[in-house]
């Protein structure tokens, strides 16, 4: 399985480009993954397989911009639990399942198996505020 790597296999449906990340059977049941691109620690999935299904979101907890959620705690009712503040997600939404806390949510990205191997929908790259401001200067 590659993690981190700038090469990862592509194939364009539908007008999006997907991105081979791993085998099938190196993603197992109730484990988080997670996949950097370019070597941008601002940049990474994370891919859990619940039930047999994957489910991808983007790695980094909007609480606190900690890369995480790979570690969280998979949840029965297809959520995932950062394990640094305890904050909950949903794995179809991306969406903090309480509203209360904050309504920034993750982003949810396409993925399926094929032939024994995961393709997950190549993530936008979307570098935090902060980070652009500072590169400016
Ligand atoms: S960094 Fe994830 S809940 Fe705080």
């Amino acid at each position: 399985m590659i993690e981190n790597d700038n090469t990862y296999p592509q194939k364009i449906l539908d007008g999006k480009v997907f991105v081979n990340v791993a085998k099938s059977n190196e993603i197992v049941e109730k484990k988080g993954y997670r996949f950097i691109f370019y070597d941008d620690l601002d940049f990474q999935i994370a891919i859990f397989r619940i039930n047999g299904s994957l489910f991808c979101i983007n790695n980094i907890c909007p609480h606190r911009h900690q890369d995480r959620l790979f570690e969280g705690i998979i949840n029965d009712d297809l959520t995932v639990t950062c394990p640094l503040h305890f904050w909950t997600y949903s794995l179809l939404t991306g969406r903090n399942v309480n509203q209360k806390q904050g309504i920034r949510q993750l982003d949810v990205y396409k993925i399926f198996e094929e032939d024994g191997l995961v393709w997950v929908e190549k993530p936008l790259y979307q570098p935090p505020k902060w980070r652009i401001h500072n590169e400016k200067e």
